[in-house]
């Protein structure tokens, strides 16, 4: 089937999505919706987050889109199971994905897991995880001043970022986790500095490839794969200008992306 697969996220956090499904899939036609109007969504109400959510989600199928992939924890944590129940079109979360990549990744069963305020207080890494092994034990720990130093680029200065990170991350270096998972999906975008915070005895891992193998599988089970010679070009929408998201894109995609505004 041709029609392009939806991604959302609440700014540029899903790009490490939908880069990981462009790799993998390489005939699929990807329609981004970054919501960086609302952005960050981490501090915000599960009600508010829904809403933002759906409004989103919404304009992707009216668009025709084939599937949705929420490629935002923050939004899978609040809205997967309500926009599941109210929209025909396959949608797919980040968490489900990200936790079956910790439980693989885990040798010595403890898993931290890194997000938003909403994604740690909502513990749903922490479900998900013991509902494949309970054996396993999660920690959780919100790091609200990473999307909004990551959407104003602000990575961009290493000292700054270094700083950040171990401010923010604290001692959970010596909480004797073998895994930390990046459970924001922005995160990626700082994956070198994390990995280098915690050093070599602790795996980093993101749910993005995780969550492309799941796009291709659910695509295979409902027969809607593209065939490449239908291939279309991407298209990014934004709720709002920002340069910073064309600067971010086209440096993460390695393409230059000039984002459209849409008003939803
Ligand atoms: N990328 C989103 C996530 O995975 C960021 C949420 C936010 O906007 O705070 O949670």
């Amino acid at each position: 089937m041709n029609n392009a697969i939806g991604v959302f996220d609440s700014g540029v956090g899903g790009l490490t999505v939908a880069r990981e499904i462009m790799r993998q899939l390489p005939n699929e036609t990807i329609y981004y919706f970054g919501d960086v109007k609302n952005c960050p969504y981490g501090d915000k109400t599960k009600e508010e987050i829904i809403k933002n959510t759906d409004r989103a989600v919404k304009f992707l199928i009216d668009k025709g889109v084939k599937l949705v992939v929420l490629a935002c924890n923050t939004a899978t944590a609040a809205a997967l199971d309500y926009l599941q129940n109210k929209y025909e079109v396959p949608i797919i979360g980040v968490v489900q994905p990200g936790a079956r990549r910790a439980i693989q990744a885990t040798e010595n069963n403890k898993v931290l897991v890194l997000g938003t305020k909403f994604t740690a207080n909502s513990k749903v890494y922490d479900i998900e995880i013991e509902n494949i092994n309970s054996d396993i034990i999660v920690f959780d720990k919100a790091c609200p001043a990473f999307v909004p130093f990551i959407e104003s680029e602000g990575n961009l200065d290493k000292e700054a970022t270094k700083n950040l990170i171990s401010d923010t991350l604290g001692n959970t270096n010596t909480l004797g986790v073998d895994t930390v998972v990046l459970g924001c999906t922005h995160y990626p975008i700082l994956k070198k500095d994390i990995e280098e915070y915690y050093g070599n005895n602790i795996k980093v891992i993101s749910s993005g490839r995780e969550a492309a193998r799941e796009v291709s599988t659910v695509l295979g089970y409902t027969k809607l794969h593209q065939k490449k010679f239908n291939k279309k070009e991407h298209r990014f929408f934004i709720s709002q200008k920002s340069d910073n998201f064309d600067s971010i894109a086209s440096k993460w995609l390695k393409k230059d992306i000039n984002a459209e505004v849409v008003e939803i």
